[in-house]
């Protein structure tokens, strides 16, 4: 039977700010702990929203698969072909801990391990992004991107978003040095600047937006990149490189690059993997 996608897009916008209620209400109140290491954090409120949002959803569409990040099973969650919610409840928590308001709800919406409605709410700047396959995607009531570009994307004109991630040693932590000095350096991609939002979701939603022209990861979960996979594409950006399209959770630390829709988009994401990243090991 076919899938109402705005309809989806609908009840995850209002589960998103029901989730942004609960997530503003508990800011600077949260303990935190560890998770693999001490920089992957976690805290009661992950956990409080991840049940809320899971409980009300298979309420509405009991038929319809569920993955979340806080009951996420290494090795055993797979994302199946099946009408999926793919929920971070709260991408960003380490901004929530130091209460630097860009943390943000993603909630995406796949069906054959591909992204058709993506919603991610920051609740702090009461940014609602929303996207459904086919209907474009927005920012409150303003359809992405926000504004095109000033020029033909090239790596030396380029903002691009960058994460440190948790893994802070072995080849990921070197491929990513390796690639930031490769990016900043006069005799590398001489780029404008880098950004870090701290949230893999805010990122992406910002190359939707035309804020940021690209963002690169060294290593995501489908929970961080689903929502804002189809509010990019939508937007006529696209997510590439690791594995794009498709997802095995059980693989972890994909390496991918979101890049906004550009006349200078190709021969962009060609420099990128060209003479940065595609000589690393990651
Ligand atoms: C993290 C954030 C961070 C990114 C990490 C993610 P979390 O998600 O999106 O920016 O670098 O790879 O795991 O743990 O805050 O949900």
């Amino acid at each position: 039977e076919s899938i109402d996608l705005l309809e989806v897009r609908d009840f995850l916008v209002k589960l998103a700010y029901e989730a942004g209620e609960l997530i503003l209400s508990k800011t600077g109140k949260t303990g935190f702990v560890d998770k693999a290491n001490s920089v992957d954090l976690v805290t009661e409120t992950d956990a409080a929203v991840e049940k809320l949002v899971g409980e009300k959803l298979a309420e509405k569409y009991p038929n319809f698969e569920f993955m979340g990040e806080e009951s996420y099973v290494p090795g055993e969650t797979k994302l199946s072909e099946k009408p999926t919610f793919v929920v971070d409840p709260i991408d960003g928590t380490t901004n929530f801990i130091h209460s630097f308001p860009f943390s943000c709800t993603s909630l995406g919406f796949t069906v054959n391990r591909i992204p058709v409605v993506g919603v991610v709410y920051n609740p702090f700047l009461k940014l609602m992004y929303t996207g459904v396959k086919g209907h474009g995607s927005f920012l409150n009531d303003e359809p992405l991107p926000l504004r095109k570009s000033f020029s033909n994307l090239t790596l030396q004109n380029a903002l691009i978003g960058i994460e440190w991630g948790t893994q802070r040693s072995g080849p990921n932590y070197k491929c990513k040095v390796d690639t930031f000095n490769k990016l900043a350096a006069e005799d590398g991609g001489m780029i404008h600047g880098f950004r870090s939002l701290g949230s893999a979701a805010m990122n992406i939603c910002a190359v939707a937006a035309g804020q940021l022209d690209a963002y690169w990861e060294g290593g995501c979960y489908a929970w961080d990149v689903a929502a804002g996979w189809i509010i990019l594409s939508e937007a006529g950006g696209r997510i590439v490189g690791g594995n794009p399209g498709i997802w095995d959770p059980s693989v972890d630390q994909r390496v991918y690059l979101a890049v906004k829709g550009d006349e200078g988009t190709e021969q962009f994401i060609k420099d990128f993997w060209d003479s940065i990243v595609g000589t690393l090991e990651y």
